[in-house]
């Protein structure tokens, strides 16, 4: 089997997520390969810990640069923290003033306030530039590397939790607005609500596009081994929750055998988990990768990835 359907016109965003250490970042790196024979693709990390860089051997930052020797692809790695702090000194007035008419904080405290986190922020930040990059329409394909299982899956619940916070700032305002036209006998919108309708927004756009099949896809990386089986099936029922639906699904570091007495104990070693793959994952298009001789970094060997992954394609 190999990968299909991402050349459809309208799948746009493509998230790959897994276990650490299976094979996400050279499997996005390598579809981004083949998707940028026909498509203008952006392929972005917004795992902390980028490897981008490494695994092309080139150096990938927070800026868009495109990938030298492949003529329609560019990368970014998304630093989440720099996203926020754009965010919130683009936003301090609004931020500040909201805290000023809703709270009887005073400007000390709600400075304090101001530097501390929202929970989900960091995320839902890495979210928003996605979004963005999107919506600039720049690129015809977003390919996004990810961080480990339990990041990912906060990546999918931060539109959420954003919304929570949404929430209890609008009934904050919502008591301001009350005394105000109390006082006033009328209430004008102001940046305030302008920006929590804004910040609405961006949580809407994030969901309607993480929830449409046609537009976005999400796929898991597994290898046969016990451990990253459970976390798989964690991954896929929780994408679930989120009405967010895989179709297929990479098995990584499949091994091979051509007779040796250690390949063949390897190999048979497998045999139960990918038993149980087949099994638990029968309704997904499943694509075997078999383990290479060595790591995979460089555009060669990425290239021998992409084979195995579209092999069937050209
Ligand atoms: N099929 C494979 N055969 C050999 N090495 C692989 C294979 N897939 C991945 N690797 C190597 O395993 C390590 C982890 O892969 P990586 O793509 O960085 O995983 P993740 O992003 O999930 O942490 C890297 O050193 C990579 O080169
Ligand atoms: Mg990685």
């Amino acid at each position: 089997m190999t990968l299909n359907g991402l050349g459809e016109r309208d799948l746009q965003l493509i998230i790959f997520g897994g276990k650490g250490g299976v094979g996400k970042t050279s499997s996005a790196i390598a579809t981004s390969l083949e998707l940028s024979e026909d498509f203008r693709t952006l392929l972005i990390s917004t795992d902390p810990a980028h490897s981008l860089s490494d695994c092309l051997e080139q150096q990938i930052g927070f800026k868009v640069v495109e990938v030298s020797g492949i003529s329609k692809l560019s990368a970014i790695e998304v630093v989440a923290e720099e996203a926020l702090s754009k965010f919130k000194s683009e936003h301090h007035s609004e931020l500040k003033k909201l805290l000023v008419t809703s709270t009887s904080f005073d400007n000390e405290d709600i400075d304090d306030m101001l530097t501390l986190s929202i929970p989900g922020i960091d995320e839902i930040m890495s979210f928003k530039t996605i979004i963005d990059f999107i919506e600039e329409g720049q690129f015809e394909k977003y390919v996004v590397d990810t961080a480990p299982t339990g990041h990912v899956l906060r990546l999918i619940s931060s539109p959420k939790l954003l919304d929570a916070w949404i929430k209890v700032a609008a009934k904050m305002r919502w008591k301001y607005r009350y005394m105000v036209t109390s006082f006033a006998g009328s209430y004008k919108v102001d940046e305030v609500d302008t920006f929590l309708l804004n910040l609405k927004k961006t949580v809407k756009r994030i969901e309607n596009i993480l929830r449409d099949q046609t537009r976005c896809e999400f796929i898991p990386v597994c290898i046969p081994e016990s451990m990253a089986i459970s976390e798989t099936s964690r991954l896929l029922a929780d994408l679930g929750k989120s009405e967010i639906v895989a179709r297929q699904i990479i098995i990584n570091n499949v091994m091979t055998s051509d007779g040796c007495d250690f390949c063949e104990r390897r190999k048979a070693g497998q045999l139960k988990y990918l038993q149980e793959i087949n099994k638990n994952f029968s309704y997904l298009n499943r694509v075997e990768i078999p383990v290479f001789p060595e790591e995979i970094k460089g555009l060669d060997s990425l290239n021998q990835l992409r084979k195995q992954l579209f092999k069937d394609k050209k």
